[in-house]
């Protein structure tokens, strides 16, 4: 009898520590030792976070809150979520796993720790990342020299993103601007692509362009007069700069010049270059070269001298190798030399 009691009372008394132990952690319980208070988690939207929690045998009960949600209180799981499960090593971790982090999920995770003296807890902010992504950018625009211009570039992320800008052209220096990029009477030099930049040291920056065209009027920048004997091929040329590419015209006085008998006019982009295949004596006089875009209008007059005029031909200086092979190539087409 004596010995049934007793040894039935020490069953009691073993399920009950057993009870005691299994209930509130489901593992032995350990004391404290877990990152420092008030820590910063870093992660980046997306990831799997885990948040570290270290037991030893005095701790008695644990549990996870997220603000004054409890997630977990022993191994018992209270959040719905099912990104959030537990991370226990043997028995002396109680860790709090979040996959596929968002930004919602960021703020203090407290791990709450009961030992025999007294309750601890640990608290551990998580901050959540997102890369730099630019959502609107300008589209690409045509404007007329003078105009107001002002790019935007708008980008998300988490910390904010700083915003630079750059017109890529071959020096690339920044411009001072951020989400708007202001440009008051936008010079034709400022044609181009431009480039914007949103970082925030999270991920590689976010990148996009902006090609922006600078319409402007013709400008004749370069006339080619021509002393030419008589019987020989004559060439007048003119260049000139415009966007959009500028249309030619010449004149002879008064008279619209055309691809006539003897007659060849060439347009190679922003240049123009008019044959005259068998010179003669009336042919020589004065020119009249046009360049027209829709934005305006100039003239330039040429001359074709007679040899020996001893006239400065040239408006400027002369005209370069490639173009003289084209022109050579052209003037054999056109006159089947
Ligand atoms: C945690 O981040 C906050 C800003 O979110 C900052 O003020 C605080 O100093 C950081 N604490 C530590 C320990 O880095
Ligand atoms: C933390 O709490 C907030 C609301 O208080 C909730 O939106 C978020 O999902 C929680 N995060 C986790 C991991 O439970
Ligand atoms: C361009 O901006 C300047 C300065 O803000 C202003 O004075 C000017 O009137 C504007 N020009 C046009 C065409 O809007
Ligand atoms: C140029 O014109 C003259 C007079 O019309 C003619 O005699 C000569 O044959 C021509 N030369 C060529 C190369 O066409
Ligand atoms: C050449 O012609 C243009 C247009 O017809 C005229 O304005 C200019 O004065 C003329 N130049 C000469 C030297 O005759
Ligand atoms: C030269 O330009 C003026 C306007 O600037 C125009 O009136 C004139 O007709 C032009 N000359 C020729 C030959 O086209």
């Amino acid at each position: 009898m004596q010995v049934g009691r007793k040894s039935c009372w020490r069953q009691l008394q073993a399920s009950f520590f057993r009870l005691l132990c299994l209930i509130p952690t489901g593992f032995p319980v350990r004391s404290v030792d877990m990152q420092r208070a008030t820590d910063n988690i870093t992660i980046r939207q997306g990831d799997t976070a885990i948040i570290r929690c270290y037991v030893d045998d005095k701790v008695s009960k644990v549990a996870w809150l997220n603000r004054s949600n409890i997630i977990f209180a022993g191994q018992d799981k209270w959040s719905l979520d099912p990104r959030v499960d537990l991370v226990t090593k043997g028995q002396l971790e109680y860790s709090l796993r979040i996959q596929k982090v968002d930004v919602y999920d960021e703020g203090s995770y407290t791990c709450s720790i009961q030992t025999k003296q007294q309750p601890k807890t640990s608290q551990v902010y998580l901050i959540v990342q997102v890369p730099a992504n630019i959502y609107k950018v300008s589209e690409d625009i045509t404007v007329n020299e003078g105009s107001n211009v002002t790019l935007s570039c708008l980008a998300s992320g988490r910390p904010d993103p700083a915003i630079t800008w750059r017109l890529l052209n071959p020096s690339a220096e920044p411009l001072d601007g951020e989400e708007y990029l202001d440009i008051i009477g936008i010079m034709r030099n400022q044609a181009g692509r431009y480039e914007c930049k949103a970082s925030n040291d999270v991920a590689t920056p976010d990148v996009k362009y902006v090609n922006v065209v600078v319409n402007y009027p013709p400008t004749i920048k370069k006339t080619q007069s021509s002393e030419t004997l008589v019987g020989r091929m004559g060439t007048l040329q003119c260049d000139a700069t415009a966007v959009p590419t500028p249309e030619f015209e010449w004149y002879r006085d008064e008279k619209r010049l055309s691809n006539a008998q003897g007659i060849n006019i060439q347009i190679l982009g922003t240049t123009t270059i008019l044959m005259i295949a068998n010179v003669t004596e009336e042919d020589y006089g004065n020119y009249t070269c046009v360049a027209s875009n829709r934005l305006g209008v100039q003239n330039a007059s040429l001359f074709l001298y007679r040899p020996g005029t001893g006239r400065d031909i040239n408006g400027v200086a002369c005209v370069s190798q490639s173009l003289w092979l084209l022109l050579a190539s052209f003037a054999c087409l056109f006159f089947k030399c």
